[in-house]
């Protein structure tokens, strides 16, 4: 069980890395280019943010199931709990603006964030973000 959760985990950073560059290239590209907020930026955004937050849960399992607790890993945890929170923040507030006042480059920003803190995250415990 335990295994099956860590290589779930292990294997799901792969698609939350894809998930925050395309972000960060398809809002650089907006802002760039001058783009209207659209509904590419607003799914870009929002799965990234849900893929983080899917690898907290697989992360809490995985501590449940017995992976054991070791000290290196509150900077692990804590820099992914501060990533899920930059990529959602921008997804949650313009979700709540009027059409006419959202805003492609605060996803660009929190997607750009979020993949330092994951990267930083992934260092604490591993030598390499892929190894
Ligand atoms: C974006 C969020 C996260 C990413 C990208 C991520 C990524 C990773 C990676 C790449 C590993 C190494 C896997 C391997 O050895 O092949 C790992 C291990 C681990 N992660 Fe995460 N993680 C995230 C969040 C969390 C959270 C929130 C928790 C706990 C609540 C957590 C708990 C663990 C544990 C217990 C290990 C195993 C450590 C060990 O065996 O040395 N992770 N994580």
């Amino acid at each position: 069980m335990s295994n099956f959760v860590l290589n779930a985990h292990s294997g799901l950073r792969y698609l939350i890395l894809l998930g925050g560059v395309l972000t960060v290239l398809y809002a650089t590209y907006g802002v760039a280019s001058g783009r209207a907020y659209d509904k590419t930026i607003r799914i870009l955004a929002s799965a990234f943010a849900g893929t983080i937050h899917l690898q907290i849960l697989l992360g809490l399992a995985l501590l449940l199931s017995g992976a054991g607790f070791q000290p290196v890993l509150i900077g692990h945890i804590s820099m992914m709990v501060f990533a899920a929170a930059a990529a959602q923040i921008p997804v949650s507030v313009m979700r709540r603006r009027p059409e006419e006042a959202k805003s492609i480059l605060p996803h660009g920003i929190g997607a750009l964030v979020a993949l330092a803190l994951i990267a930083g995250g992934i260092l604490a415990i591993r030598p390499s973000i892929f190894g």
